[in-house]
Formats: C-alpha cells, sequence, structure tokens
C-alpha cells in the first residue's frame, strides 16, 4: 500500500517547521507517513491542493498568505474554521476537501499548559486583524475571559472581525471590544501580538503602559523575529514567551485530526526549542 502523504503549502515555505515537528510525531506515536513542504505560486493555490489530492496525499496544512483561500476553496469547514473564515488544516477523504482552523486551539494549549495561564476572567488584549488572529479569536472567547479588546492599525478589519464574533462572545458572556491601535487605552493581563510589524521592523505597535505588572506578553512569531517583541516584553515587567508552543500545539491538533492519534507535544516543543536556539 501507498504511504501515506501530507505536506505544509505556503508560499514562501523553505523556513516551515512543519515536516520535522511532524516527522518527530509520526516517529514517536509509530505512525507511518511521509510530510513534505510545497512553495505554492502566488496565483496557484487552489490548482496546487487539487493536484496534491490527486497525487493520493491525504491532507495538508496551509501557511501564509492561503489561509484565507483554503477556508474559501474547502468543500466543508469546521464551525471553528468557518467562524476564523481561514483554514490552516485540509484533509482529503471521500473526494471532498475539509477545512479546518488548529491555530486557535494550539495557542489556548500553550497558554494554559504549558505557560499556565488561566484565561478565565483575564483582560485580553489581541493586536492584529488579519488571518493570524482570526483563527485564534473564537477559541479565545470559549476559554471565558472578562474581555477581550482587539486591536488593530486599520480599524475596520478589527471592527469586522469583532462583528463576526459578536454571538459567540455574547454566548460566552465576554465583553469583545474593537479598537484602533491608535487610540488604545487600559492596561491587560495578556497580550498577544498577532501583527506582523516585527517583519516589517517596525517594533511593538503599542505602549510598555498597555501591561499590567507581571502580565504575560505573547508573540506568535518565534525565532529572530519574535525577538524584538520578547526583549519589550522583558524590558516593562512582563514575562515573555513566543509563538514556538502554539506552532507545535496546533501542528498536534492537526495530526490528531488526520491521524486519530495525539502526539508527545510537549517532548517535541521540548526538542524544538532546542533546535531553534542552535540555530539562532
Ligand atoms: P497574517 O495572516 O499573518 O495575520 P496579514 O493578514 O497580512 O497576515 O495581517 C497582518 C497584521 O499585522 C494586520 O493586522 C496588520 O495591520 P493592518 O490590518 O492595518 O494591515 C498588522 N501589521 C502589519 N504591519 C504592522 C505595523 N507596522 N504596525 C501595526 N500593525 C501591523
Amino acid at each position: 500500500m501507498a504511504i501515506d502523504r501530507y505536506c505544509v503549502m505556503g508560499n514562501p515555505v523553505a523556513h516551515s517547521r512543519s515536516p520535522w515537528i511532524h516527522a518527530r510525531f509520526a516517529d514517536l506515536t509509530g505512525q507511518v507517513m511521509q510530510y513534505g513542504k510545497r512553495l505554492v505560486p502566488l496565483d496557484g493555490f487552489a490548482s496546487s491542493v487539487h493536484a496534491f489530492a490527486a497525487e493520493g496525499g491525504r491532507g495538508c496544512n496551509i501557511t501564509v498568505p492561503f489561509k484565507f483561500d483554503a477556508a474559501a476553496m474547502a468543500d466543508r469547514v469546521s464551525a471553528r474554521a468557518a467562524l476564523a473564515g481561514a483554514a490552516n488544516v485540509l484533509s482529503f477523504e471521500g473526494g471532498l476537501i475539509l477545512g479546518d482552523n488548529t491555530d486557535g486551539a494550539g495557542l489556548v494549549m500553550d497558554l494554559q499548559r504549558n505557560a499556565g495561564f488561566d484565561l478565565r476572567g483575564r483582560e485580553v488584549l489581541l493586536i492584529g486583524a488579519g488571518g493570524a488572529a482570526a483563527g485564534v479569536l473564537g477559541p479565545l472567547l470559549q476559554e471565558h475571559p472578562a474581555r477581550i479588546t482587539l486591536a488593530n492599525r486599520t480599524l475596520a478589519r478589527a471592527s469586522e472581525l469583532v462583528t463576526r464574533h459578536r454571538d459567540l462572545a455574547a454566548q460566552m458572556d465576554v465583553e469583545l471590544l474593537g479598537r484602533s491601535l491608535q487610540d488604545l487605552q487600559g492596561n491587560f493581563d495578556l497580550l498577544i501580538n498577532a501583527t506582523s510589524a516585527s517583519l516589517n521592523e517596525a517594533g511593538v505597535p503599542v505602549a510598555g503602559s498597555t501591561l499590567k505588572r507581571g502580565a504575560l506578553a505573547y508573540d506568535m512569531m518565534y525565532g529572530a523575529p519574535a525577538q524584538g517583541f520578547l526583549t519589550w516584553a522583558a524590558e516593562h515587567g512582563a514575562h515573555a514567551r513566543d509563538g514556538l508552543g502554539m506552532l507545535v500545539g496546533q501542528a498536534a491538533e492537526a495530526f490528531r485530526i488526520w491521524r486519530g492519534v495525539l502526539p508527545p507535544e510537549q517532548q517535541v516543543l521540548d526538542e524544538l526549542r532546542q533546535l531553534v536556539q542552535e540555530a539562532s
């Protein structure tokens, strides 16, 4: 029988750690599978997914900038992917393409289990309103913080995301506010950076005064791009954490969807952190 094949699709994709993570998951759980990476042309996403499915692929992870396209092209999407309007996991089943979004589950798992941060009753500031923020807002609401303020450089994008999540926020009894980064007020227990500001070397787009004493400041990035944010957070007395645990967490949830087995994510996170440190 042919070996089950998976891959990560993106542009760029060369930097992706997903093949390494899934290879470790497979090794540690005794699953026989292959996981590669595919650089997809910016105007050729849907055809690349169909081609991989036609070659016998079983599923793929989707990274920048195709997560919105992935949700749009799937035949069916999970409730969490529909709310996000974005998918980072596709599964090919019975001739159908199924979309899901495991980014939020990965973040929540890393915050609660690895960082020991209980979201219940907390004041949360989520900055950014692109694909990264869209994927995590629903799962964050489901953990019952007191309030989530979603702040973005472009207010309209924050407002759109807030409107889409209004019903869920009401259901969870969470206050959900959309703000522009320019007129942000108050201070917070948890700051989550879902902007790509550091990739443009623009620094951290909020003031240190947004952090309560002892707050957790979380960057969804890791490695060199996260360094400026982590240094800034420490300088302002916050606990700083990068997005490596979220990366492993979202991969673990994708692996569970595909293989029906939950891999030992803590062990793989420890190994990956070592690897990333050695590389930088
Ligand atoms: P992703 O899928 O990684 O979220 P994206 O959809 O391009 O990527 O979104 C990038 C996010 O980073 C957006 O919220 C963007 O703000 P705008 O909506 O105003 O474009 C934010 N961002 C990028 N550069 C920024 C900067 N220098 N300062 C503040 N926010 C920035």
